[in-house]
């Protein structure tokens, strides 16, 4: 922890890319702290699993399974690692990774750049202590799209504790049009099969754009209860680019995650748990920047949270910066638990 925080400002003023390169290297090459004792009105009980905390890291981060031991000593209740693609991809061309530092947020043009799901795999081999979920995807390249995802569920159902399928990166050409009623239903159904296949069967989540309408997101919603799908996780980065956007980046091509993304991916979560009415798990991503942000995505339906953004704009401190104030919000409160606040909001929030 120490080491981190002493590399950290350091590590902000190099080139985003090269400062995430050297982030997992210092994670990978420090000696193993010891982790903090988790707070028990933190955990939270979903997709069968026991969460020390809601706080998870969103995928990108640890795209290679590189260190998701480390990530969770530092706090987070659960990493998930990915995407990851069959076989192994370069991505787009560099730079492909922008700081809106004016903005509180980044614009990612990767393109899923990852090793493929064999090296991962064999990392994951060696499991750390905690939950570690696993972010599959299809290669730009795929003949079979779905194929790709089935492989994953089956590659991954041995090392991981849940599964999402990204059906929502802005990055690689045509993904997002798997989130449309008739290739979703195909996908998850063929995924679903796939899953039930091995042993033991994982839950399994679809992380989901936030720029979907109401149409489509229903259209998700139906899916996901009729072919029995464990949670969803909304969401992923946006496209589009809110006309408040001050730094000189924002013009880039690309998703665009963090502060800007918070209000509507927290609407969408509203409205996906009024319509769910608690059925599945819910985890809500976007804008998480602070305890105050990761409470309100929590009231707005979250029965878990992750973040990326913030994380790689004002470092680690963030994860106990969230969870002693939830904590402190809990004990203020007078509830028994961070999950008692779950959806307490969600009707204010669904017509924000
Ligand atoms: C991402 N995100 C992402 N999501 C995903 O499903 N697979 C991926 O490989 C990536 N890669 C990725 C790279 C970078 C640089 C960023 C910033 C984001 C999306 C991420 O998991 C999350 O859904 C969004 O970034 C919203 O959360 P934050 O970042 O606003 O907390």
């Amino acid at each position: 922890m120490r080491t981190a925080e002493l590399f950290e400002p350091l590590v902000k003023r190099l080139p985003p890319e090269t400062a995430h390169r050297a982030a997992i290297l210092g994670l990978k090459l420090a000696p193993p702290f010891p982790a903090k004792r988790p707070d028990p009105r933190l955990a939270v009980a979903a997709l069968g699993l026991s969460f020390p905390n809601p706080l998870g890291l969103a995928a990108g981060f640890d795209k290679n399974a590189e260190v998701p031991g480390a990530m969770l000593r530092l706090g987070f209740g659960f990493v998930e690692v990915g995407t990851l693609t069959p076989r192994p991809q370069p991505g787009n061309p560099r730079p492909r990774l922008f700081r809106l530092r004016e903005d509180g947020a980044v614009i990612n043009r990767f393109g899923s750049n990852n090793e493929g799901y064999d090296r991962a795999r064999a990392r994951l081999q060696r499991r750390p202590e905690g939950l570690v979920g696993v972010n599959v995807g299809a290669n730009k390249d795929a003949a079979d799209r779905i194929a790709d995802y089935a492989l994953g569920v089956k590659t991954f159902a041995p090392v991981a504790d849940y599964l999402a399928i990204n059906v929502s990166s802005p990055n690689t050409p045509g993904l997002r049009d798997l989130q449309r009623r008739d290739a979703l239903d195909a996908l998850v159904a063929r995924v679903v099969e796939a899953s039930e296949a091995t042993a033991p069967r994982r839950p399994l989540l679809v992380k989901i754009a936030p720029d979907l309408d109401e149409r489509e997101l229903d259209d998700i919603l139906a899916i996901a209860l009729t072919r029995r799908v464990d949670g969803l996780i909304v969401s992923n980065t946006t496209v589009s680019r809110p006309p408040t956007l001050r730094s000189r980046h924002r013009g880039e091509t690309g998703g665009l995650s963090g502060r800007p993304l918070f209000a509507p991916s927290t609407r969408l979560l509203a409205q996906a748990c009024l319509k769910l009415g608690g059925a599945i798990t819910l985890i809500g991503c976007g804008g998480i920047e602070d305890a105050e942000t990761a409470l309100v995505k929590i009231e707005a339906g979250a029965d878990l949270v992750q973040l990326y953004t913030s994380l790689a704009l004002k470092g680690v401190g963030v994860v106990a910066e969230v969870l002693d104030g939830l904590a402190r919000t809990v004990e203020a409160r007078g509830v028994a638990s961070v999950a008692a606040l779950t959806g307490t909001r969600a009707h204010e929030w669904a017509q924000s």
